[in-house]
């Protein structure tokens, strides 16, 4: 694998390499989630319910990545998930991550658990930042992120909400990474998110949601944009996939707020796949992990590279000239196996 050139790897290839590189113990917490781990492998699987539809006469030859996102102009449709422990990988992964991110021009989430300053987040970097708290912080603490976000120019900020319960690998609450502290669940309410919008003129993203009601709730209170997420399967075991969980969220408050997904994102097809069903863009977690866990930051420019390569390819293979414009026109939902 090590003899590829990095330009011919693929997020499998990233993958097997951080799975050799990294320390065990990361491993095994990146490629974990709850209990039986249902979730965790429904979300990739729930994109293969659908095929592209392909289109070859027309003139599409260079699709449009780029889209609009809290102001900003973003040449790809993805995003760096908030990630509070990139640095069990390795001692620099979090900057290295930023580094990978910025030279892909993407958008990073910043979570509140990770161990840089939102100072050092920023740098000298130029890649759009959102800020995600987390309340069982203590409003404080958030109160200072949140605005030293806004004053370090933060594109956004947010709140992971749907750690009601603490993450679990398999049957273990792992401990945080943060302050070695056993890990607590914690309810945030409709208020944190009315308290947050009266905090910072920015925008307000709220993740974790997993439901048409959850979604209007979110948005009613203040919600500038919400996350579809099932935190990557870390949660609740046998939930539904994120992708499941898209179209009603879309159809509930779609017409009123930006909504992003993640969870299971494994392709650039899988990205184009979440549009074509309502999302603005998307969130990766995993993949960024192998990415820099593999070669640091040029790993993480990679997983950028392969991303944007392969929406080529779909956008191109199914006539579609700009990604923002995508519809489920383009999408055959798989019914092999279930007609008799
Ligand atoms: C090891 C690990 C740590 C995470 N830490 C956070 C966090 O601190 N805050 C947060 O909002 N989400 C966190 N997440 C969830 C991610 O933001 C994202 O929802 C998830 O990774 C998406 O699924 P994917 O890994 O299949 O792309 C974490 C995920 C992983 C795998």
């Amino acid at each position: 694998m090590a003899d590829k050139p990095l330009e011919q790897m693929g997020l499998r290839d990233l993958r097997g390499i951080m799975r050799q590189q990294a320390p065990v113990e990361a491993w095994k917490h990146f490629n974990g989630a709850a209990e039986t781990k249902s979730t965790f492998h429904r979300n990739p699987r729930a994109f293969q319910q659908y095929l592209f539809r392909q289109k070859i006469f027309h003139d599409v030859s260079e699709p449009d990545l780029s889209i609009e996102l809290f102001g900003k102009t973003l040449p790809i449709p993805a995003i760096t998930a908030p990630v509070g422990s990139f640095s069990l990988i390795a001692e620099h992964a979090e900057e290295e991550v930023a580094d990978g991110t910025d030279r892909a021009g993407a958008m990073m989430l910043v979570s509140q658990a990770s161990h840089l300053s939102l100072r050092e987040w920023r740098g000298t970097r130029s890649a759009p930042l959102v800020f995600m708290a987390y309340m069982n912080r203590g409003k404080p603490e958030v109160e200072e992120y949140a605005k030293t976000a806004e004053d370090l120019g933060f594109a956004a900020v947010g709140i992971t909400m749907d750690t009601v319960k603490p993450v679990k690998i398999g049957d273990e609450v792992p401990l945080s990474t943060k302050d070695g502290k056993p890990r607590k669940g914690h309810k945030s309410t409709p208020k944190d998110i009315e308290w947050m919008k009266q905090l910072v003129k920015l925008p307000v993203v709220v993740k974790g949601i997993m439901g048409a009601d959850d979604a209007r709730v979110a948005v009613d209170s203040g919600a500038d944009a919400v996350i579809v997420s099932n935190h990557g399967g870390r949660i609740l075991d046998f939930n539904r996939s994120a992708l499941e969980a898209l179209p009603e969220v879309v159809d509930a408050v779609g017409a009123k707020v930006p909504v992003l997904l993640d969870s299971g994102i494994r392709s650039g097809g899988d990205i184009v796949k979440a549009m074509a069903l309502g999302a603005k863009a998307v969130l990766t977690g995993r993949p960024v992990a192998w990415g820099v866990g593999a070669f640091g930051a040029r790993g993480v420019a990679r997983v950028y590279d392969i991303f944007a390569e392969e929406m080529q390819r779909v956008l191109v293979m199914t006539g579609v000239a700009r990604a923002r414009d995508v519809t489920k026109n383009i999408l055959i939902r798989d019914d092999w196996g279930r007609k008799s």
